[in-house]
């Protein structure tokens, strides 16, 4: 009587037990394995001067401690960052406006940072890469460049900045070509990502 029993209650016992179980979003989503620490580009002992080597070497070492990749390498911003195109720019850009507030917002696609003269800062002066990095300056001096964190760089000193600079001068250069800034209310051809901070009402 008492196993008959049993076999009766079991399944419902399951099912208030399925009703309860807390969500496990995994049922729904696999895990992705992203990578999110990026090695900087080695530097081209072709491209400098040996004189020069403390200063390249302290430049790598800034850029990835700031973590410039981050966003200047291709696929970075999806976890997977394409490796010959550290620091190449990315095709993938960054709102900087909510994209779930208008149909239409701003993108930026971070720029390619290695000397490529055509389609990177090869043909920009020293001080220009300077203003770009410490004060958000275009190539014209016009604009605080969106996105990019420089105002936390701002109080880098002299020597840190020109260290950057000697390093970025120092790596191989890549032909990489980023689609262009889209302003808001046009529409963006390429993927963007979108960083928001949503609170509950
Ligand atoms: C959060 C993303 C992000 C990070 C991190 C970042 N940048 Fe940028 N950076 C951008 C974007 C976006 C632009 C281009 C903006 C534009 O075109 O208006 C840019 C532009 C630049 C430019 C100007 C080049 C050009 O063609 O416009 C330089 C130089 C630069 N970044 C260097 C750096 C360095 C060096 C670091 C690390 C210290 C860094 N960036 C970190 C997003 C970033």
């Amino acid at each position: 009587m008492s196993f008959r029993k049993l076999i009766v209650l079991t399944p419902a016992a399951l099912l208030a037990c399925a009703a309860d179980a807390p969500y496990d979003p995994l049922e729904d989503y696999v895990e992705v394995e992203a990578t999110t620490v990026l090695d900087a580009p080695p530097a081209s002992p072709g491209r400098y001067a040996p004189q020069y080597a403390e200063q390249v070497e302290r430049g790598e070492y800034l850029v990835e401690l700031l973590g410039c990749g981050a966003c200047h390498t291709d696929g970075a911003l999806l976890g997977a960052p394409e490796p010959g195109l550290s620091l190449a720019g990315s095709r993938t850009g960054i709102a900087w406006s909510n994209p779930l507030g208008e149909r239409n917002p701003g993108v930026v696609y971070p720029s390619n940072i290695t000397s490529d003269v055509e389609t990177g800062i090869g043909g920009w002066s020293d001080r220009e890469i300077a203003n770009a990095i410490r004060f958000g300056a275009g190539r014209h001096g016009t604009g605080g460049i969106r996105v990019m964190p420089w105002p936390g760089y701002a109080r880098m000193t002299d020597d840190d900045v020109d260290a950057m600079v000697a390093y970025l001068r120092s790596i191989e250069p890549v032909r990489h070509r980023v689609p262009d800034n889209v302003e808001p209310g046009r529409r963006a051809t390429e993927p963007f990502v979108y960083f928001g901070i949503y609170q509950s009402r």
